[in-house]
């Protein structure tokens, strides 16, 4: 039976810890340049409607170490949903592909094409959730930290896909999860109610002083995201309360460490003095991108199979 990994949710707490440690051992072995090749003679389809850095760049060369072969395919060649049905297309990709990972809007479209395709379909950002960043931060966690279980995540900025995503790592992991962002710029109040009621331990408040005390991670992400770039100064508004900086961390634990899922636009959610700081994880979450990839593509073959 084909699995997908579309939310975190998706796979249980024990395979979401499974996946963080064969990603850490991955990490490892690539140090002494070697990688298992379960991806051998397959391709993965890469779908970007979306610009990306990290999640291309680090899905096509996990791919390639993991032995198999990766294909951009943009907008440009499929318009998925458009030029035919995303049914169609997910069938059709399904004759010729080992597996799918797609960047694009409509977090429905990503469902609906995991659903008609018969290979695994990765989610590698929509508007409204983006798992592989959020189980590659709780990976950097366990490096900074120790462990992952008892953190306190305090999410300031925009109600968005990050947020959305906290809310889930929510409902998997032994963590509490704060969201501080302003009335104006909520996360899935529909999410948040639904991991509330499974007993996780979650929070939207609007106080960032409030929010970041006693913190061990605090996370931030751009005011404006892909798609929404018209309404950055709006959310500039809104959201310059919440800004990551110095003075705003003096209340949180004094090990704690900062995470951006980046791109950053410095100086407006985070100042570069924290994101260049001694508390800064950033370029290791980058990185961990990679190995947590590898990871997840490795366990969905092998469920698969
Ligand atoms: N964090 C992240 O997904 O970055 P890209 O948009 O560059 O892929
Ligand atoms: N919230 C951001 C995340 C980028 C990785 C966006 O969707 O643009």
């Amino acid at each position: 039976m084909k699995r997908d990994f579309i939310a975190i949710p998706d796979f249980t707490s024990e395979e979401l810890a499974g996946t963080i440690s064969l990603a850490r051992e991955l990490k490892r072995q690539r140090l002494l340049h070697q990688c298992p090749k379960p991806l051998a003679n397959l391709t993965v389809g890469c779908i970007f409607h979306k610009a990306s850095l990290r999640t291309r760049i680090s899905f096509e060369t996990g791919i390639h170490e993991l032995g198999g072969y990766s294909l951009y395919i943009t907008k440009e060649e499929i318009d998925l949903g458009k030029r035919e049905t995303i049914e169609d297309a997910a069938r059709v990709l399904s004759r010729y592909l080992g597996m799918i990972m797609i960047r694009t809007f409509s977090h429905a479209d990503v469902e609906k094409l995991a659903k008609y395709a018969s290979i695994p379909v990765i989610n590698g950002l929509t508007d409204f959730l983006h798992p592989c960043q959020i189980l590659g931060d709780l990976m950097t966690m366990e490096e900074r930290l120790g462990k992952i279980e008892g953190a306190r995540v305090v999410y300031l900025g925009d109600g968005n896909n990050i947020a959305n995503s906290w809310i889930n790592a929510a409902r998997r992991f032994d963590i509490e999860v704060i969201l501080a962002t302003a009335e104006g710029a909520p996360p899935s109040l529909e999410l948040l109610k639904l991991a509330q009621s499974e007993g996780a331990k979650v929070r939207w408040i609007h106080d960032p002083v409030e929010a970041v005390k006693g913190a061990t991670v605090i996370y931030t992400d751009v005011w404006a995201s892909m798609g929404q770039k018209d309404k950055a100064e709006e959310k500039a508004r809104l959201l310059r309360p919440f800004q990551v900086n110095s003075e705003l961390l003096k209340h949180a634990d004094s090990k704690h460490i900062v995470l951006h899922c980046l791109p950053a636009e410095r100086g407006k959610e985070i100042t570069d003095e924290v994101m260049d700081g001694p508390h800064s994880a950033v370029f290791d979450q980058a990185e961990n991108r990679l190995h947590i990839q590898k990871a997840i593509m490795a366990r969905l073959i092998e469920w698969s199979r």
